[in-house]
């Protein structure tokens, strides 16, 4: 494994491969960049193909860090951990425990939690042995609530930029997922006066909506075709793929799910059909931005201070308007133009 070769490696500062063959561990670390402050992260626990596939995994995903705080005006770096194994396999209390003796010799320069594959009581079981443990139930909320709430500024930022509109009213929107953070956007659209098209798996919380809403229930294979002004994904992320992109009616797509393009190419034939694409990484900053003041009670990340939730929510307007100013000026994607913005935030080269 060639970790300076490696297509994601991007003069990150520290990566850590950790085994404790006794429990079964193995995992990587990733600190991308601490430019900004001390690293934050979640940790990821899944099966990987092969050991490349989850450096990869940690070195991208770390990068993606450095990016969400730095747009998000944070006083954090950007770092990821990954398990490598299947959690129902070999989760244990004694892995959870090594791990975090792991993460100690870490030292202050990362904090991690809660990522795919794990829960709050693991990350609590972790805490036990670490005080470098974000997300634990003691020491934050819930930050689906907050990253809603980031959701409908950017959505905002969205509809004045593309329809020169204040607010939402009779926009035509496509919301597809509607859990923790789709349903608390969908309310909102729904309370400013949009008209909502919902798509879930689940069939109770479509229901739910159609009810509360007046919404229209869609498939969830057809939601991104639907002809609306906004689709605005908060399921799952590669939605938008090459083919995907060429089948979207709307005319901007912006939500919560992380990584909603599958490839570069395909925000570049968003971009192609007139399409704005608001970065999803801009827009669901909310949640890291909620947890700041329980991050500053974690060894070596007491000086994170920042503005009050309600200023840093509603700067994910702003920020969102510059990325797009500077794309259309640049010939860019928004996707590229908020790249080159973190990248000079953080000071790191292009
Ligand atoms: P959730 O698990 O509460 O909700 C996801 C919803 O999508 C569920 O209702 C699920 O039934 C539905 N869903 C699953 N597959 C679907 C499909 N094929 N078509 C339509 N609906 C489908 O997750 P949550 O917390 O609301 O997060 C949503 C997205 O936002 C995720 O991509 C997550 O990574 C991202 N995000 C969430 C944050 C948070 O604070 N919860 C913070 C930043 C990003």
């Amino acid at each position: 494994m060639d970790i300076w070769d490696s297509r994601e490696f991007d003069d990150h500062e520290q990566v850590c491969v950790f085994t404790d063959e006794e429990v079964g561990l193995r995992c990587i670390v990733a600190i991308h960049s601490t430019k900004l402050g001390p690293a934050c992260g979640g940790t990821r626990f899944k099966p990987y193909h092969t050991d490349l596939h989850a450096l990869e995994d940690a070195l991208r995903l770390s990068r993606a860090m450095s990016y969400k705080s730095a747009l998000a005006g944070l006083p954090v770096g950007g770092g990821k951990s990954v398990i490598i194994g299947d959690p129902g396999a070999i989760k244990s209390r004694e892995l959870l425990h090594s791990y975090g003796r792991f993460i100690n010799r870490i030292g202050q320069t990362f904090a991690t939690g809660e990522d795919v594959g794990m829960s709050v009581a693991d990350v609590e079981t972790i805490a036990e042995v670490s005080p470098y443990m974000a997300g634990i139930s003691a020491n934050s909320g819930d930050p689906s609530i907050p990253t809603a709430i980031g959701v409908i500024h950017g959505l905002r930022a969205v509809a004045k930029w593309k329809f020169g509109q204040d607010g939402f009213r009779n926009m035509r929107v496509a919301v597809q997922g509607l859990g923790a953070v789709g349903w608390g956007v969908a309310k909102q659209l729904h309370a400013e006066g949009a008209e909502l098209t919902v798509a879930d798996v689940r069939e109770d919380v479509v229901a739910a909506a159609v009810t509360e809403f007046g919404a229209k229930a869609v498939s969830p294979s057809d939601i991104h075709r639907m002809d609306v002004d906004l689709y605005v994904p908060c399921a799952l992320g590669g939605v938008v793929t090459e083919r995907s992109a060429l089948e979207i009616c709307a005319k901007a797509v912006a939500g919560a799910a992380n990584n909603q393009l599958a490839s570069s190419r395909a925000g570049e034939i968003l971009a192609e059909r007139g399409i704005l694409f608001g970065p999803d990484y801009v827009l669901n900053a909310g949640g890291i931005i909620s947890g700041m003041p329980a991050l500053n009670t974690i060894p070596g990340h007491e000086k994170a201070k920042v503005l009050p939730l309600d200023q840093s929510l509603a700067a994910i307007y702003d920020r969102l308007l510059q990325i797009f100013g500077r794309a259309e000026a640049a010939g860019k994607t928004p996707e590229a133009a908020a790249e080159e913005m973190a990248r000079e935030i953080i000071g790191h080269k292009a």
